[in-house]
């Protein structure tokens, strides 16, 4: 049967929009795969912050956005806060927006309902003069809801913003799973932690005149550590090197824990095995490997006079040389039942003077600028 004009034309049309959705059906299982892809990567992860941030930046990758935000609820359960948003700079912007969706009680309906939705933008709409829309993804456990996943982005044609919708959902699904891992891996750590720091109480228990020397030493190093530049995780970690750094004293007898004055070449020979019993107490158990320079270390000497290993210089991890610098100068600023706790200033005066035989000059350095500044007492 011959095909006039007007059908040709129409065909020719039909076979073009069907093109366009197969070239476009093609372009989202692409993304899908690549979203997929980083879920495999990033599965292990229990660092919320890297998570969300690497979640929505592979996001935004994939789909034109505008922003790109998570909100997480509080710990009481009641009240979203604002997590990340990329760019940064939308980051007040989003927190508005949300704050109008919870409003006009649009973001409550898509929380409970449990699935992605995508609404007018409000407040981004009316700053930009564009006509832009908000997409809510909630993030939730069987349990309870944990935040959202929310994106600002251009109108656009309804079959590119249900692709969009379920990249979306892609998204929540993986963030709701990570959050999820990442909780119960922090309730996991904090549980064995608070195991540890019983122990490692009792040791100050045992010895009422170092009481408060490793939370001093743990805050003393950290304000080190930030001169220095350290990052969040690495500065976190101090918190629990400081307080644990001479859990392996557990292991030594209180006549020489306690022994006023002097101790023999014996007893010291004792003494000094506290930073090996420390590790051994904590080795083995994964997450808690970062802390081992802290405890096995912390005695050491950058001039390689020091204790257990006699370790020299940059062959001490840089935790135990910082440590080392902080857990000393508490000790000569703290009271003892033989003795009075020097004056801040000379104790500082000493650690400068140490500076290259017994600590590191470096790290005598930042810990200097620190002091000056006022920031340790
Ligand atoms: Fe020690």
């Amino acid at each position: 049967m011959a095909v006039d004009g007007g059908d040709h034309r129409t065909m020719q049309k039909r076979i073009q929009y069907l093109d366009e959705q197969n070239r476009a059906l093609v372009a989202i299982q692409d993304k899908l795969e690549r979203l997929s892809d980083f879920r495999s990567d990033m599965i292990l992860s229990h660092d919320i912050p890297e998570i969300l941030q690497s979640g929505i930046a592979k996001f935004q990758e994939l789909v034109k956005t505008e922003a790109c935000s998570v909100f997480l609820v509080d710990a009481d359960g009641f009240e979203f806060r604002h997590e990340i948003s990329l760019p940064e700079r939308v980051g007040t912007l989003m927190e508005k927006e949300i704050d109008a969706q919870i409003l006009s009680g649009t973001f409550g309906w898509i929380i409970s309902s449990g699935t992605p939705a995508c609404v007018p933008a409000e407040v981004f709409g009316k700053a930009e003069g564009r006509r832009l829309s908000v997409m809510i993804a909630p993030l939730s456990n069987k349990e309870r809801t944990l935040g959202a996943a929310t994106i600002v982005f251009e109108q656009d044609e309804d079959f590119i913003r249900q692709q969009t919708l379920k990249l979306l959902y892609i998204l929540s699904g993986f963030f709701s799973l990570s959050l999820e891992n990442a909780y119960l891996f922090e309730d996991l750590k904090k549980s064995y932690f608070d195991t540890i720091r019983a122990v490692a109480n009792s040791v100050e228990a045992r010895d009422a005149y170092t009481r408060g020397h490793s939370n001093r030493v743990a805050a003393i190093s950290k304000i080190i550590a930030a001169e220095m530049g350290w990052n969040r995780r690495d500065l976190e970690m101090i918190d629990w090197g400081g307080v644990l750094h001479d859990l392996g004293k557990v292991g030594i007898s209180d006549t020489i824990l306690n022994k006023p004055g002097k101790l023999t070449d014996e007893e010291f020979a004792i003494m000094k095995a506290h930073p090996s019993i420390g590790s051994q107490i904590i080795g083995g158990i994964a997450f808690l490997e970062p802390l081992i320079p802290y405890i096995a270390q912390h005695h050491e000497r950058y001039d390689g006079r020091g204790y257990p290993a006699g370790l020299k210089g940059e062959e001490i991890a840089i935790q135990g040389r910082l440590l080392a610098i902080a857990d000393t100068y508490d000790a000569m600023t703290s009271d003892r039942p033989y003795r009075k706790g020097l004056d801040a200033r000379i104790a500082y005066e000493e650690i400068v003077r140490c500076s290259g035989s017994q600590f590191d000059p470096v790290l005598v350095r930042a810990f200097e600028k620190a002091f000056k500044a006022g920031k340790i007492v």
